[in-house]
């Protein structure tokens, strides 16, 4: 299929390419965004290329989509998000990220919001999850204000940023929408 578009109120979610990685360098170099991410902030504008590199090779092989988030009328990138994985009539994983300059305008309510509904209508996942790193308490009212659910605290599951990380696991069920 060709790359999905979305639109929703003030913005547009669309394809991410070599021309952005200005703008997402800005927010993945970002120490104080980055703190409950599952990587370490990025050290130069490489480190952004092997990503966008990395996320157009997963929407090839079907695996994966991750798009950027842009007021509409306007070229910058101010935050991205996606699909880590998806499966139809299954689970799918969410993750996002805003620009920190743009934090606390409702942007990811709006955004979340019309990817989890891409998610439920076009893409006919039946769960769609998010993981969140204790502590990360903003993401966790985002994802309460939506309608996830909070199912529980999966002790140290993942190893990443040199140390073993527990996850808190929101869930949401199309049944839920
Ligand atoms: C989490 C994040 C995406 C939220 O984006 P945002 O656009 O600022 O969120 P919104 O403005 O839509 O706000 C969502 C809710 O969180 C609250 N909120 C947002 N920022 C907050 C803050 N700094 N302190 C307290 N509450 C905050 C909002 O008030 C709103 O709740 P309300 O409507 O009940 O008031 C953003 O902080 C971010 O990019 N963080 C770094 C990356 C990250 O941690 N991603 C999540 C990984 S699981």
């Amino acid at each position: 299929m060709s790359f999905p578009l979305i639109e929703i109120d003030r913005l547009q979610l669309i394809g991410l390419t070599e021309d952005h990685i200005n703008d997402l360098f800005e927010q993945y170099s970002d120490e104080e965004a980055m703190k409950y991410w599952d990587g370490f902030p990025h050290k130069d504008e490489e480190d952004t290329r092997k990503l966008v590199q990395r996320l157009r090779e997963r929407y090839k092989a079907g695996t994966s989509i991750w798009w950027g988030i842009k007021f509409k009328g306007t070229h910058k990138i101010i935050g991205s998000m996606g699909y880590n994985r998806f499966a139809p009539n299954g689970l799918a994983v969410i993750g996002y990220m805003l620009n920190r300059n743009y934090w606390q305008q409702g942007i990811m309510t709006e955004a979340v919001t019309g990817m989890v509904k891409f998610g439920f209508e076009e893409l006919k996942v039946h769960r769609i999850e998010a993981h969140v790193t204790p502590g990360n308490t903003v993401s966790e009212r985002l994802l309460l204000k939506l309608g996830f659910m909070r199912e529980g605290l999966l002790r140290e599951r993942e190893f990443y940023k040199g140390t073993h990380q527990s996850l808190i696991i929101y869930g949401k069920l199309v049944s839920d929408e």
